[in-house]
């Protein structure tokens, strides 16, 4: 019988006979798969792990400083890659989902491939993949080994997909990875973290992106976050977030018209994003919710839930 004690103590000791004093590169992307793959392999050969952690400017609010804080709090060799700017940059002007994915995969691409080739003499880049994400085209566990396989469409290989691949969690599926997190004495904070994807909040804002446009969605995003947390509902939901719509809607405040953003809520019930449910949340929760947003957040004068389900919606706008 599978158990996750058994699972790390065999993967732990292949790992240090496979790699044995040589460096490994891993991309974390602040996901489940890729917290545990650097555990297991931090386990089994400490500082030559070299973790790299991206902020591409589209996660969520305080989400890049204080996923790092608890990386270097697990002991984990990590740099943080702060390039929000870069990538803010080249996304300008860009309105098409897929266009902007491809953007955000090349701009990946670009700043994971200079930061590994600081890490001199490094032999192998290591993967979060799971089993289902080599049967299924879109991994909903987001992130760097997302964007490495998409890359494929797109011609010459940068330099670290020259390096021996090494996925330590590619036979298990989502809940034995979380098991072995568990075993692992992960932080449950990262251990039962939504589902985020790799583009981030930029397929969140329909259509072009702004700094502007980013911070306001953060905003909104973390209202409806800390709320699900403190209502206790958070773990009872597959996967939540705000869209900011391409849409100024009326309203009024004390005498005045004002003419500004509508955002859309939505939280899916669903066991591995293929097929999602919109869930029933308490409508005392979404009229706390609206209020907070709506006053709080300067620019939005109107939300929305969204009760979608999948099919034929998906989960993400774009
Ligand atoms: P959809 O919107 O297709 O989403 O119903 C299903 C799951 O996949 C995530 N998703 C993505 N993850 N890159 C990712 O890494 C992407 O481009 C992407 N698009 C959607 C989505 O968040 C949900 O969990």
């Amino acid at each position: 019988d599978w158990t996750p004690d058994a699972f790390i103590e065999t993967t732990v000791a292949e790992l240090k006979e496979k790699i044995g004093d040589e460096k490994v590169i891993l991309g974390l992307s602040g996901g489940v798969d890729s917290s545990v793959a650097a555990m297991l392999l931090h386990k089994a050969i400490g500082e030559h792990l070299h973790c790299i952690f991206v902020n591409n400017g589209l996660l969520r609010k305080n989400e890049f400083e204080s996923v790092l804080d608890q990386y270097k709090h697990m002991g984990l060799n990590v740099k943080g890659v702060d390039a929000s700017a870069r990538f803010l940059n080249a996304l300008k002007g860009e309105s098409d989902p897929e266009g902007k994915r491809k953007i955000i995969g090349r701009v990946f691409i670009e700043v994971f491939d200079d930061e590994a080739h600081k890490v001199e003499n490094a032999k192998w880049l290591a993967q979060g993949t799971i089993y289902p994400d080599r049967i299924e085209s879109v991994s909903a566990s987001g992130g760097p080994s997302a964007v490495i396989k998409s890359h494929h469409n797109v011609g010459g290989l940068p330099d670290y997909m020259k390096l021996k691949i090494v996925e330590p969690l590619h036979l298990l599926f989502k809940d034995e990875v979380r098991r072995v997190g568990k075993n692992l004495d992960m932080d449950p904070t990262i251990l039962g973290r939504h589902p985020f994807p790799g583009p981030g909040l930029g397929i969140r804002i329909l259509g072009d992106i702004t700094a502007e446009k980013v911070s306001i969605l953060q905003e909104v995003d973390a209202i409806f976050i800390e709320g699900l947390k403190k209502w206790g509902l958070y773990d009872k939901v597959w996967q939540a977030g705000a869209m900011l719509l391409p849409v100024n809607s009326v309203g009024v405040m004390g005498d005045e018209r004002t003419y500004e953003k509508c955002v859309a809520l939505r939280a899916v019930e669903s066991t591995d994003g293929m097929t999602a449910d919109w869930v029933n949340l308490p409508y005392e929760f979404l009229q706390k919710t609206s209020n907070d947003i709506i006053n709080k957040v300067k620019g939005v004068n109107r939300v929305v839930y969204d009760i979608s389900s999948k099919p034929p919606a998906t989960i993400e706008w774009e």
